[in-house]
């Protein structure tokens, strides 16, 4: 919680206006009653007009100016607390984009949303309210107990009672309400997963009818979070009935033992009223301190789920001191490259050793599972290799800062992304400063362009959430333009021909041909067809390079290749 509160140093003056005038709201109502008994006492009793008219016309005055203070104090609180707000969103955001892919694994995206929203807010109100109550309750307590001593002391030890009860109500709440906030972050998480799933895999839920089965999913979910939030609520309602009762039985104890002594001559009228205010005020500041001591649990579990997310190291990070190759021609390197998923206990890729240069066309072909994509992702650095290491131009990777590396890569994911906005947007998120004609070349080259010229606004077509408004194929050939427009060194396809007919496979290869003449491609390819005339195939089996060579030598000398070709092609196919 310190270190979250840390954000607010920037909105220092904003605070201090905010204490400032709370300071001046609460001497406001501690004198409110003291000029009232005064009307009473004096005005009244002495039947002075005039008195009671200036003393009232002061009470009027210090009325406003506590009024005054009061919104201007929650206007400065609120500035504050939603500028601290913004600050965290913004911080946590800052830091999760800078994560690897283990650590998004690791919290979950659902569980991200709701430490970047929703706990952030829990954290703003807290402050918002610690900032109203923090230096009004003691002022209050202390003011107030120190007024009615002066007031009428001869009943002050009606608070010696009153103040300890009020205590252990609010303690015997704070024990019982405390877990149940902690509880409900974590029932918001799961409720968000599961909306997430439900909105992703709205498709396959319709398809396989488990719409039913889904709602009651959801439904078990949102009741498990109302039944929480309902319990602690049913605490908070309940507990105002009985401080009322402790606030009005204490005001009747005052008038019973007041009056008798008003009867003797011991304390006046107007005293008496002054009194039963500052007990009023006294008992609320008391309550006020404890909510404190309620809320702050709440915030500090929110706080402490948002410090987890800043306090997570990003496993993957630049270099201290970065090495640029002084040109990036784009030679990779893979030497001796193992690696594991973390928490498995079997390597996903062992001892791969192979280059791929400039001007070549490396293919990657094994079957499913054989850790292609994984591969692929330890050229990206989205995984550091644990043992061996990733060469491009003769510098490690890691040497590399992470954007001068992806820069210099056009990456094709196996699973197309597109984002909403238009195709044009979509394009140019390669590069953000293409021109038109960079666009459409780089479109044309992934035979993207026919599917656009149709679309009724071409380039400007807009791309719906997911990018479901377009195929599978169009979506995969869109994507791949997003990397031509690059142009960069390296091209990474990842199985990035799937979807598409043989004929457009066949045309978008030649086209790519042309384009990439200097580059390094490294392509994914489960279709022999694709990846027949690439100058260099690596075969990847179970996560073991088990042959390299050219289409003709690889059909002699390797075995799992010929498998995978004859089961793809007849004999009279396979051109050797
Ligand atoms: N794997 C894993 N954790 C991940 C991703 C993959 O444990 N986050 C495992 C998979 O279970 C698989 C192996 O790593 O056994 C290789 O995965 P991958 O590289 O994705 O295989 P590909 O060869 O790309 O398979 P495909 O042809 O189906 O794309
Ligand atoms: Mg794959």
């Amino acid at each position: 919680m310190t270190r979250i509160l840390n954000y607010l140093k920037p909105y220092w003056y904003l605070i201090t206006a905010a204490l400032v005038l709370v300071f001046f709201q609460s001497m406001a109502e501690l004198y409110l009653p003291t000029l009232m008994a005064d009307i009473v006492d004096t005005g009244i009793v002495n039947g002075d007009v005039n008195y009671i008219i200036s003393v009232g016309i002061k009470m009027l005055l210090v009325a406003l100016g506590g009024a005054f203070s009061a919104v201007m104090a929650t206007f400065f609180s609120s500035r504050a607390s939603m500028g601290l707000g913004k600050t965290l969103r913004e911080e946590i955001f800052k830091h999760v984009e800078g994560f690897s892919i283990n650590e998004f694994d690791s919290f979950g995206a659902a569980s991200l949303i709701t430490r970047t929203t929703n706990d952030v807010t829990q954290i703003q109100m807290v402050t918002m309210m610690s900032l109203r109550m923090v230096a009004t309750a003691p002022i209050m307590a202390i003011g107030g107990i120190i007024m009615a001593l002066s007031r009428a002391p001869s009943i002050s030890w009606i608070f010696l009672v009153v103040i300890p009860v009020i205590a252990l109500v609010m303690v015997i709440v704070s024990r019982i309400s405390v877990p149940l906030f902690g509880s409900i972050q974590k029932k918001i998480d799961t409720l968000n997963r599961v909306l997430r799933e439900n909105l992703t895999g709205v498709r396959v839920i319709r398809a396989f009818n488990r719409v039913d089965y889904e709602n009651k999913r959801f439904n078990k979910a949102n009741l498990d979070l109302t039944n929480t939030a309902i319990r602690v609520n049913r605490l908070m309602a309940g507990l105002m009935p009985i401080i009322m009762f402790i606030f009005n039985m204490t005001t009747i104890a005052i008038i019973w033992f007041g009056s008798v002594r008003i009867d003797r001559g011991i304390i006046q009228v107007g005293d008496l009223m002054a009194f039963i205010q500052y007990a009023t005020l006294i008992m609320s500041s008391v309550m006020m301190i404890s909510m404190i001591f309620i809320m702050y649990p709440r915030a500090s579990a929110s706080a402490e789920r948002i410090n987890e997310v800043l306090d997570t190291t990003p496993e993957i990070i630049d270099p201290v001191r970065p090495q640029i190759p002084a040109e990036i021609k784009g030679v990779v390197e893979f030497r001796d490259v193992t690696f594991r998923y973390p928490g498995a206990e079997e390597p996903v890729l062992s001892n791969i050793t192979f280059g791929a240069e400039p001007g070549k066309t490396t293919a990657i072909i094994g079957s499913t599972g054989a850790g292609k994509t994984t591969l692929l992702n330890l050229i990206m650095r989205f995984y550091d290799a644990e043992k061996g290491s990733i060469l491009i131009d003769g510098v490690d990777i890691r040497e590399i800062p992470q954007d001068v590396l992806r820069s210099n890569i056009g990456y094709v994911p196996q699973r197309s992304t597109l984002f909403t906005g238009t195709i044009a947007d979509n394009i140019r998120y390669g590069k953000d400063d293409a021109t038109d004609d960079e666009v459409r070349h780089a479109a044309s080259i992934a035979q993207a362009l026919d599917f656009i010229e149709e679309m009724d606004d071409k380039f400007d077509t807009i791309i719906s959430e997911g990018g479901t408004n377009v195929s599978g194929g169009q979506k995969q050939r869109l994507c791949i333009a997003r990397a031509i427009i690059r142009r960069p060194k390296i091209y990474i396809f990842d199985d990035s021909f799937s979807a598409l007919d043989f004929k457009t496979d066949a045309r978008l290869r030649h086209a790519l041909h042309k384009e990439t003449k200097n580059a390094t491609v490294i392509m994914v390819a489960q279709r022999v067809a694709t990846i027949m005339d690439a100058d260099q195939i690596v075969v990847l089996d179970e996560g073991r390079i088990v042959g390299i060579g050219t289409h003709k030598e690889l059909y002699k000398n390797c075995d799992v290749y010929r498998d995978i070709v004859l089961s793809q092609l007849s004999e009279e196919e396979v051109v050797l």
